[in-house]
């Protein structure tokens, strides 16, 4: 396994939570390596925060590996994770094709959404010899099919339905699973039954690591922050002020 992957291997034994966040070009992925985040997503949550779709169905394999060069040429020491986005990933083949362009682009694994129905597609690119990541729970991908982000696993036969889904990933041989929504209470038996970590995104503590997407933390996407986020800076609000007085001052206002 690359050394950089290492992190998936140990963290959990040692009972050590794993930091990921997103990023999707070379200053945003080079501040974070830098700030000792343990792992980067190259997450297709590009589409919203970058590119300015509604959801991540618009988002392209060319988009994804466009924008995982951009960040792998500013991550040094953490594990770089690209997402695999609708549609790169609909058979086997495909799936295997799609996810080595990803690694040739640098990333050091890929990250798919689905559980039990898409155990083959995993094991095609884990058998492959390609480190994957998987992504269960709500599923982005899937939110116009879902008429929108719904808490997964409210029920007891709801959560049992994420559980087999976190097993089936796990034997398809990913190193860790992303889950994403899933009621809280519903997560520590998940994270209990599983060797392989568990990193939460709005599924609440018992998760082995916390995923989040770097503009919902540094409050850089003002116009909308999922309620679980709780950004710690505020970073859109710095750059409107900056260039607010950047324009008075060139505009010649006696005061900017
Ligand atoms: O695309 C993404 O950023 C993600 C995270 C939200 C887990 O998949």
């Amino acid at each position: 396994m690359n050394a950089r992957l290492e992190i998936f291997r140990t963290a959990k034994p040692q009972g050590r939570k794993i930091a990921m966040l997103t990023a999707y070009d070379y200053p945003t992925a080079r501040l974070l390596d830098e700030a000792g985040v343990d792992t980067i997503l190259v997450g297709d949550s590009l589409g919203m925060v970058v590119l300015g779709y509604p959801d991540t169905t618009s988002v392209t394999m060319d988009d994804m590996v466009h924008h995982t060069r951009a960040a792998a040429r500013g991550t040094l020491r953490a594990a770089l994770i690209a997402d695999m986005p609708i549609h790169s990933y609909d058979n086997p083949k495909q799936a295997v094709a799609n996810a080595r362009r990803l690694m040739e682009a640098g990333a050091d694994a890929v990250k798919l959404e689905g559980g039990v129905s898409h155990a083959e597609r995993i094991a095609a690119i884990t058998g492959a010899g390609i480190p994957l990541v998987g992504h269960i729970g709500m599923l982005p991908q899937s939110v116009r099919e879902e008429g929108g982000y719904k808490i997964k696993g409210k029920t007891p036969e709801a959560a049992e339905l994420v559980l087999q889904d976190a097993l089936a990933v796990e034997a398809a041989g990913a190193l860790a699973v992303v889950v994403e929504l899933v009621k809280p209470e519903a997560m520590a038996p998940i994270t209990r039954a599983l060797r392989i970590p568990t990193i939460g995104i709005g599924s609440g503590e018992d998760c082995d690591g916390q995923v989040l997407v770097i503009h919902d933390l540094a409050g850089l996407f003002p116009w909308f922050t999922p309620k679980f986020a709780k950004p710690l800076a505020a970073a859109g609000a710095a750059i409107r002020e900056a260039a607010a007085a950047y324009t008075a001052r060139v505009h010649g206002k006696r005061d900017a």
